[in-house]
Formats: structure tokens, C-alpha cells, sequence
């Protein structure tokens, strides 16, 4: 037996035992000979105390000890020196003092201290087999399972069952491009890794099976940031003869057998709820965090006549002017104006205005242009207060509201307030757009995917082709200003799945060899369906307080989507190459 007792379990009750522990050696200091080694292991850490007036071939033994060997000692618990216990250990009142040392493995020279701060990412995840002993990640990896098994628990009470579905499947259009893998039993072809279950869990209806979930891998190839890995896990639900009422209250339930088990804390449920437009409007943002006020107010009406022609040529142009209230940031900086201005027209603004309040005055040079009526107006609906300062946005209705909602984001980060994460801000986006013009390409893409159903009240407006104007029965769940869910009811009818993929510009032929399984199977009787997908990576984050998924997943990739650790993607051996057909095209090598 290596242990009796893990590096966290020794208490006063413990004294005059004889235990053997087994971990690593977490840091090791030389006091006159005396060697005190923290003995560290999954669960925590004891002192293990060598005197060589005790043991002196021992104590000769840990003179050589380096941090992170592998160790096993025996030997007997006592209390520590009065007035050296450390209040801060769990084991804190006792100490080992060992009559046996072994060594079970030697550290070479460690890639980096363990604890340290700032220590360079890339490095952390070139060794992260070393960086994961880092008690944090532990935690964190820890309270990942328990977020899964509370998953599990909830849904299998609930009558779901998890099933798995293919991952060398057939490419599906959720939005992202696809990760392929050759085929070479049908040389020039490929399968597509699954960006989500989408088609699987929606043929799992049709198959009868009611109630669907699954903790499912998705892959998507796409721009990564730090809530994005081309990998990722979702909680996949899909259920038949379900309203969305039933996946908001079953998502609820899960998520609060979620938060008790994972922190031991009761959220209140129902969470509150906003379509889309008030969202939008309101906040500047379709994943909205309230934990901070600065809400967008719209002016429109008050500067239809306004001689500041710039507001009045927006609105007569069918635009809004909306401002926001940045409570105390009168002091900007001039780095920050430029930022801010950056900010605003990479989102689309032409331009973009703001008034300090300062010693009682309104510094700006459009207020000059600003009547009596429109400056009271916005001063009593922003309560504008010294120090403060007022941005303003006049645009159409989608840019302004965004260009207000990152600046909004941009001034809270600023100023620190995004960073509470023991307040918990949940809430439902409702009443999703359908579709959405791409002007590029010329074409209407669907918002969510092209299985997601139309709200039966603007069915009308499919025929009439105001596409633009057709609301979906599509939502999201959203946790303080991170999307961590979405979903929607689908499709069930052939006809109208056909019409849809119409609108999104899939020709009849392409319809047949894309989606043909789909079309076939909602001809033989498919149940009314739906479901929600809620990123498990995202929500682990947000449980753990951390500000990137890849804190919580075993072996992220980096932001190049490279493993540092294992080099890859790499090449591979010209032979695979040829038995795939595949040639690898000079400009790329
Ligand atoms: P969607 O594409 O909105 O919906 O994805 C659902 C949730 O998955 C998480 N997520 C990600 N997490 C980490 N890295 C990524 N690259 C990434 N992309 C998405 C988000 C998101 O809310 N099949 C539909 C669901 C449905 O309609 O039921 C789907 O995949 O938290
Ligand atoms: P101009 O007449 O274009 O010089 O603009 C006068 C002021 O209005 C400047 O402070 C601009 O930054 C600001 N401005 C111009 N266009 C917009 C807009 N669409 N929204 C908000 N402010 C704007």
C-alpha cells in the first residue's frame, strides 16, 4: 500500500498514529538542518518534518529532495510546535515526522515555478500535464464533473436518455466552417465532425425516443477567442411535443441542479425574460449583462426637429439617436476617446459624440446645436450628474444599439464592474429574428439554423417575402453577458422545411443530396420537437469565476488552435497521405 491517508486528511485526532502518505513534494525549506517538506496531492497538503536528531539518514535522504519528486513517507503524526500551527491548512495543527523516505520519481528541472503569476500561457499549455497540478485547475476540473454528474442526474430524473451520436458524421450548415476527415474506403470524400447534434438529435424524434440528451463534443472551425475552442462540450436536449415553455422551465431546473451542486448556492427561478428587440434596444446586446446599469436611452423623438442636423438627418433617414450614461467618466482620457472612436466605428458608426460633464458645464462641441428642450430632456432621462459623461450614437436602429452596447461593455470593464462573479445574472433572449440579409453574398441566412421554426403569427409573412421582418421560436439563455445556451423549436413538416431551405437559396438538387435523410424522415410521421444546447465549457467558466474556458477544459488548444503540448495539427506521413489520394498543393506547404 503506498497511502493510508491522503495529504489533507491528518487531524489532531490523528496524533500518535502511524501513516504513510504519497504525493509530490510541494516546496521543501531548510531550517538548521531541519528539513520541512509540504507533501502535496490531489487533496492537499501536510508538513512533513525531517530532524535529523530523529532520523539522520533520513534527514540526509530529504536534504536532496527537489520540488515536485515523488515521494512516500512513513512515520508518525504530531502536533505541531505551539505557535507554529498554520490556521490556513486544513491539516494545519500537525505534521509527519517520517522514519521512512522513498523515492518514488525524481523532477528534472521544473518548466516553471508551479505557483507563480503571469507565467506565459503558451508555456503553461506546452507542459500542461504539469501546469494541471496547479491547485486551481484542480478545483476546476473537479467542479467540471460535478457540473456533468449534476447534468446527468437532473435529466435522467426528468426521463431523458443520453445517447451518443456519430462523430464522423456529415457536414451540417450550423454557421461555422467545418473540421473534414478523408475517407479512403471512398477515396475523395469526406466526413465532417460534428459542429452539433443538430440533425441527429432532430432524427432522434422522428425515431420516437421523446426525450433526447447528450454531454456531445462539437467542433467548429472558427476565429477563436477566450469563450470559443475549436473543440468544445455542449449539454444537448432535444424533446418532442414540447413548447418552448417546458425547455425554459426544464433548462431552469437543470441549471439550478447545476449551481447546488457545483456551488452550493439557490438560484431563483423563473429567470427573467426579454425578446430580442428589448435586448437589443435596451442594452445594445442580444446576450445582455445587467449586473450594471448604463442602459440605453433613445432620443429619437426629442431630436426629430433638432437643429443639430446631423441627429435630425439620421432620423429623417428612418434612423434613432440613442445615448448612454457613463456614470463618473467625465476624467476619459485621450487614449480612451481614441479607443472608444475605434470601437464605435469598427461597429459601424460613422461617427460618435459625447458631452462631459465637468465643474458644472457641458463640455462638448455639438452642444452648442442643442435646444433647451432637448438638453432637459436629456437631463432628466439620463439624471445626468458632474463627473458623468453622455455618448451618443445616431445610426440606424441595429448600429446604433451596437455601437452603444460595446461601448457600454468597454466603460464597465474599465471600471471594474464586470468582474463580480458572486452576482449571477440569468435571463432568457426571446423572439430571435428568423432570417437576416447577408449583403455581401446577396442572399438571407438563417440566424439560428435552418431547422429552427418561424413564429406561427408571422407564418403569413413568409408568403408575403418580408423575410426580414419573420421572428423565430428561437431563444437563448444568458448568464452574465455570456451566451450559454440557445435553442429553438424546429421544423417538423417537410413542406415547410422545403420552403425554407428555398428562402436560404438551397436549390431543389442540393436540398436532395444536403438534407434528403431530414426530408425523408419528416415524411414519415415526425413528432413536434425542440431543444436547447447549452455550452458546458462556458457555464464551467462562469461557475469557476474564470475568464477563459480553456482554465476549465483538461487540454485546450491555444488561440491558433495549436496543442502546444502534442504539436498539433502536424504532418503526417507521406504514406497516409497516398493511401487517402490526398496531395498536399505547393503554395500551402
Ligand atoms: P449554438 O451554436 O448556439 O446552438 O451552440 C450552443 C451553445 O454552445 C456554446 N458554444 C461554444 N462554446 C465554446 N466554444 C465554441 N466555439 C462554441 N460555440 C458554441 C455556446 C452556445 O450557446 N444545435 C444548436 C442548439 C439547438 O438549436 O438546440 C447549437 O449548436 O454556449
Ligand atoms: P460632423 O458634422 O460630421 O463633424 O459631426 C459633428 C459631431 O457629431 C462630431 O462630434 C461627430 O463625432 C458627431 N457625429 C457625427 N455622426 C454621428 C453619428 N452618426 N452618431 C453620433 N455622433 C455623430
Amino acid at each position: 500500500m503506498y497511502r493510508t491517508h491522503h495529504c489533507n486528511a491528518l487531524r489532531v485526532a490523528n496524533i500518535g498514529e502511524q501513516v504513510k502518505l504519497a504525493g509530490w513534494v510541494h516546496s521543501r525549506r531548510d531550517h538548521g538542518g531541519v528539513i520541512f517538506i509540504d507533501l502535496r496531492d490531489r487533496e492537499g497538503l501536510t508538513q512533513v518534518v525531517f530532524r535529523p536528531e530523529e532520523n539522520a539518514e533520513v534527514a540526509e535522504a530529504a536534504h536532496h529532495l527537489r520540488d515536485e519528486d515523488v515521494i512516500q513517507v512513513e512515520g508518525r503524526v504530531a502536533p505541531r510546535v505551539p505557535g507554529t500551527e498554520n490556521p490556513k491548512l486544513a491539516t494545519g495543527e500537525v505534521e509527519l515526522l517520517p522514519a521512512r523516505l522513498t523515492i518514488l520519481n525524481r523532477a528534472d528541472v521544473l518548466p516553471f515555478p508551479l505557483e507563480a503569476e503571469n507565467i506565459n500561457e503558451d508555456l503553461r499549455l506546452a507542459y500542461r500535464y504539469f501546469d494541471l497540478r496547479r491547485p486551481q485547475l484542480t478545483r476546476n476540473l473537479r467542479i467540471r464533473h460535478r457540473v456533468a454528474k449534476a447534468t446527468r442526474d437532473y435529466l435522467d430524473a426528468q426521463g431523458f436518455l443520453e445517447i451518443e451520436t456519430p462523430i464522423l458524421s456529415k457536414s451540417t450548415p450550423e454557421g461555422a466552417r467545418d473540421f473534414l476527415v478523408p475517407s479512403r474506403l471512398a477515396a475523395g470524400k469526406f466526413y465532417a465532425l460534428p459542429q452539433a447534434p443538430q440533425q441527429y438529435k432532430q432524427l432522434l424524434m422522428v425515431g420516437g425516443v421523446e426525450k433526447y440528451f447528450q454531454i456531445a463534443k462539437c467542433f467548429r472551425d472558427e476565429d477563436l477567442r477566450a469563450d470559443r475552442q475549436p473543440e468544445f462540450t455542449q449539454i444537448d436536449i432535444e424533446a418532442s411535443f414540447v413548447r418552448p415553455e417546458e425547455i425554459y422551465t426544464l433548462t431552469e431546473g437543470m441549471l439550478a441542479a447545476i449551481f447546488k451542486a457545483a456551488r452550493g448556492m439557490d438560484i431563483p427561478t423563473p429567470f427573467p425574460r426579454l425578446t430580442y428587440r428589448e435586448a437589443v434596444g435596451t442594452f445594445g446586446s442580444d446576450k445582455p449583462d445587467r449586473r450594471f446599469g448604463m442602459q440605453l436611452v433613445d432620443f429619437t423623438d426629442d431630436f426629430r426637429a433638432s437643429g443639430f442636423k446631423v441627429f435630425r438627418g439620421v432620423i429623417e433617414n428612418g434612423g434613432v439617436v440613442k445615448a448612454i450614461k457613463a456614470k463618473g467618466f467625465a476624467g476619459i482620457t485621450i487614449g480612451q476617446v481614441d479607443e472608444m472612436t475605434a470601437i464605435a466605428k469598427n461597429f459601424g458608426a460613422k461617427g460618435i459624440a459625447f458631452i462631459k460633464i465637468e465643474n458644472g458645464e457641458w463640455k462638448s462641441p455639438i452642444v452648442k446645436f442643442f435646444s433647451e428642450a432637448e438638453k432637459s430632456a436629456l437631463q432628466s432621462r439620463l439624471a445626468i450628474e458632474e463627473g458623468d459623461l453622455v455618448f451618443f450614437a445616431a445610426d440606424k436602429w441595429d448600429i446604433a444599439c451596437e455601437v452603444l452596447g460595446r461601448l457600454r461593455l468597454r466603460v464597465a470593464e474599465i471600471q471594474g464592474l464586470t468582474k463580480d462573479c458572486e452576482q449571477l445574472d440569468f435571463l432568457w433572449v426571446t423572439d430571435f429574428p428568423l432570417l437576416q440579409f447577408d449583403a455581401t453574398e446577396n442572399k438571407w441566412n438563417a440566424v439560428h439554423h435552418p431547422f429552427t421554426r418561424p413564429h406561427a403569427e408571422d407564418l403569413p409573412l413568409l408568403e408575403e417575402k418580408r423575410y426580414g421582418q419573420m421572428r423565430a421560436e428561437a431563444y437563448d439563455v444568458v448568464l452574465n453577458g455570456v451566451e450559454i445556451g440557445g435553442g429553438s423549436i424546429r421544423i417538423h413538416e417537410p413542406d415547410l422545411q422545403a420552403k425554407m431551405f428555398a428562402v436560404l437559396g438551397v436549390s431543389e438538387n442540393d436540398q436532395q443530396t444536403m438534407f434528403g435523410h431530414l426530408l425523408r424522415a419528416f415524411r414519415l410521421g415526425a413528432p413536434p420537437h425542440g431543444g436547447i444546447a447549452l455550452g458546458l465549457d462556458r457555464l464551467v467558466m462562469l461557475i469557476c469565476g474564470e475568464q477563459s474556458i480553456r482554465d476549465v477544459m483538461a487540454f485546450p488548444k491555444n488561440n491558433r488552435s495549436q496543442d502546444l503540448m502534442s504539436q498539433s495539427p502536424s504532418e503526417v506521413d507521406p504514406r497516409q497521405l497516398r493511401d487517402l489520394g490526398i496531395k498536399i498543393a505547393e503554395e500551402k506547404k
